[in-house]
């Protein structure tokens, strides 16, 4: 299977470009990333068994048909992922996010390769306690220019007849990768408890349940669609539990015990506790084995060797 990996450096990217050839050992895996955030880190000492080609490519700015053609599976990664920061660069999020999905569903559907398009989550801005993917449209307002991009490029697929695709609505990614981020929650908050900053947190999220994904889990999602060729054209919420800021930071603080909390006023303001079901891709057969409290101690394990309190665990 030749599988062409848009965004391939990035926090998940990273993570799957090295997992793939352990369980798919035939794969052709075709790299392709900009280099927006520099991660050549990700390029580094890939395992020796995997079939790998890199292309500094533009999924927007650079023609990548012949890529694409040459694909079975194009999984497609490259976004702009910085949902607070989105409010500052909406042309450009909405540029990338979704004028280039589209391109690329419309390469995809004319050269009968098929798509995996993660989505996210952050598409429900609901007022709802339970949401699953059979929600109505007013019970999806994704509550910035990232989600809601994300969400009329679910739209557009959707409506993009004779392209086999799936949707996978992935909660935020904790875990360690070599390409890996720091702006989502789980892993921003192990950044600061390490450095010594308090935890900015903000004031509504405090006690909100939000869905969460171990990146494992998420990489192993992503070859369970592949090995198991789910290309029904269907959503699926991936996520491995439901979780408030409080049972993360509780988390941390078992190996950060100084670490204090900050709380701030945030732009997303998305209302209400909501949990998402995700039941509807365990019934394919898919187990989540993910473990926050051990991502956790991963991640600030990373930073052992700093210690700006002086006397943490
Ligand atoms: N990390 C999460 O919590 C999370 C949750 C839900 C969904 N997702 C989605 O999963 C995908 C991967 O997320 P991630 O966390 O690995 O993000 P990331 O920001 O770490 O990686 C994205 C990669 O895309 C590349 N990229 C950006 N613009 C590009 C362009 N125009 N052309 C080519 N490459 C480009 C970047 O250089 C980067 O390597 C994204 O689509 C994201 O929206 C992520």
């Amino acid at each position: 299977m030749k599988i062409l990996v848009t965004g391939a450096l990035g926090h998940i990217g990273s993570a799957f470009i090295r997992y793939l050839p352990g369980v798919m050992p035939d794969a052709e895996i075709m790299m392709l990333d900009n280099m927006l955030v520099q991660r050549y880190c990700s390029l580094m000492n890939l395992p020796d068994e995997g079939k790998y080609q890199f292309y500094e490519k533009d999924i927007l700015k650079d023609d990548i048909t012949e890529y694409i053609k040459k694909s079975d599976v194009v999984v497609h990664l490259a976004a702009i992922t910085d949902a607070a920061s989105s409010f500052e660069k909406q042309k450009e999020v909405e540029a990338v996010n979704l004028e280039a999905t589209k391109l690329i569903a419309n390469c995809c559907k004319e050269n009968k390769t098929k798509l995996i398009f993660l989505s996210t989550t952050s598409v429900y801005g609901t007022q709802k306690e339970e949401v699953d993917e059979n929600c109505s449209e007013e019970d999806l307002s994704p509550q910035s220019p990232y989600a809601k991009a994300k969400y009329d490029s679910e739209i557009y697929l959707k409506n993009l007849d004779g392209l086999e695709f799936v949707t996978l609505r992935f909660g935020t990614i904790f875990g360690t990768s070599v390409g890996m981020r720091f702006h989502t929650a789980v892993n921003k908050f192990c950044w600061q408890a390490c450095m010594g900053i308090p935890l900015s947190v903000w004031k509504t999220a405090l006690d909100q349940h939000r869905p969460y994904l171990d990146l494992q889990d998420g990489v192993r999602a992503l070859v369970f669609v592949l090995e198991k060729n789910i290309f029904d054209r269907e959503i699926y919420n991936v996520l491995t539990l439901n979780a408030t800021v409080r049972d993360i930071v509780d988390n941390i603080k078992k190996y950060r015990p100084n670490t204090e909390v900050d709380l701030v006023d945030a732009k997303i303001m998305n209302q209400l506790s909501y949990y998402v079901k995700f039941d509807k891709f365990q019934n394919l057969g898919f187990e989540f084995k993910g473990n926050l409290d051990q991502a956790i101690k991963e991640t600030t394990a990373l930073f052992s060797s700093i210690n700006n309190r002086g006397n943490d665990a």
